[in-house]
């Protein structure tokens, strides 16, 4: 049986969809109730109260990880207790780039490398899903603000750190790996903006944000720091930060997914 933590999330939804279609027993946890696809379970957990995990991963063979929690080891611990052989952690690309920001990430991923389990740390860089933050002003008036508006990331789909996931939590043979996942090609602010409005059949104006203003507007939901460590890597992004990663390619057998694609598959929250 695998557990999902997260199972609500971007990546975990579609990773508890993966794997059930793939014929796997799954156990999706998330702290409120949720609906989860026909033979899946559902367990309410909270990962900032490693307790409350313990009875979901008592016989559980393998666990897919969010950094969420001040507590990693008691998480390991409990899944240690509870027979867990195989950990996937889902840290962040900003973990190996800016260790001195993101130390969250790397306190999670400490743990499962000191737990005695066989871990695989997945380090993704930023999400195409972030762009669901323009759905309210795209839906009203057809504009998407962000700063830094020409410098491009790879940006990669929800759904392909999902599949990668999938894969790694069910074959052996990726234990110790800690993977790079990005998306095919940088991709702007400006340039994203354009693509939803390519998939909605209108186009939408961008709107070039100060960094104070986006600075502003990222510390209402991240800490200070986080949000210091986030403008760093969208203004001024490190060569390892930009470049594209093989992994998800070498692991699923075809190249990542573009944000057009992500784009048109979700296209229905910007309508
Ligand atoms: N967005 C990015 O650009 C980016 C880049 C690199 C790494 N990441 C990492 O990827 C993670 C997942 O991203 P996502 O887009 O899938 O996130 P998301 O859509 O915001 O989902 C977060 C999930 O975490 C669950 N959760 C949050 N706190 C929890 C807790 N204390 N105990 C149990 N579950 C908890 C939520 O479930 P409930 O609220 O239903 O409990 C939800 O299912 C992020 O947390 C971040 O660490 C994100």
């Amino acid at each position: 049986m695998i557990v999902v933590t997260g199972a609500t999330g971007n990546v975990g939804r579609s990773l508890v969809q993966a794997l059930a279609a793939a014929g796997e027993r799954v156990t999706a946890v998330s702290r409120g109730a949720s609906q989860v696809p026909q033979g899946v379970s559902h367990r309410q957990a909270d990962l900032g109260e490693p307790e409350s995990l313990k009875p979901v991963l008592d016989g559980a063979d393998a666990l897919f990880l969010l950094v969420a929690g001040e507590d990693p080891r008691g998480i390991v611990e409990a899944a240690g207790a509870g027979g867990v052989g195989r950990v996937v952690l889902l840290s962040s690309q900003g973990a190996g780039t800016r260790p001195e920001v993101y130390r969250h990430p790397l306190a999670f991923e400490d743990a499962v490398q000191r737990s005695g389990l066989d871990w695989t740390i997945l380090r993704p860089g930023g999400f195409d899903s972030n762009a669901f933050a323009w759905a309210e002003t795209v839906r009203s008036r057809r504009t998407a603000a962000a700063p830094f508006g020409d410098v491009g990331l790879p940006f990669i789909d929800p759904a392909d750190i999902a599949e990668v996931a999938a894969v790694v939590l069910r074959d052996g043979g990726h234990a110790g790996r800690t993977y790079e996942l990005t998306g095919p090609a940088s991709i702007t602010p400006r340039r994203r903006a354009q693509a939803i409005g390519e998939a909605l059949g209108a186009p939408v104006r961008f709107v070039e944000q100060s960094r104070e203003e986006a600075r502003a507007q990222m510390l209402q939901f991240m800490p200070e720091p986080v949000v210091e460590g986030t403008l760093a890597i969208l203004g001024e992004p490190t060569p390892a930060e930009q470049r594209v990663s093989p992994h998800v390619e070498q692991i699923l057998g075809r190249p990542p997914r573009t944000f057009a694609e992500w784009a048109a598959r979700n296209i229905a929250a910007f309508r």
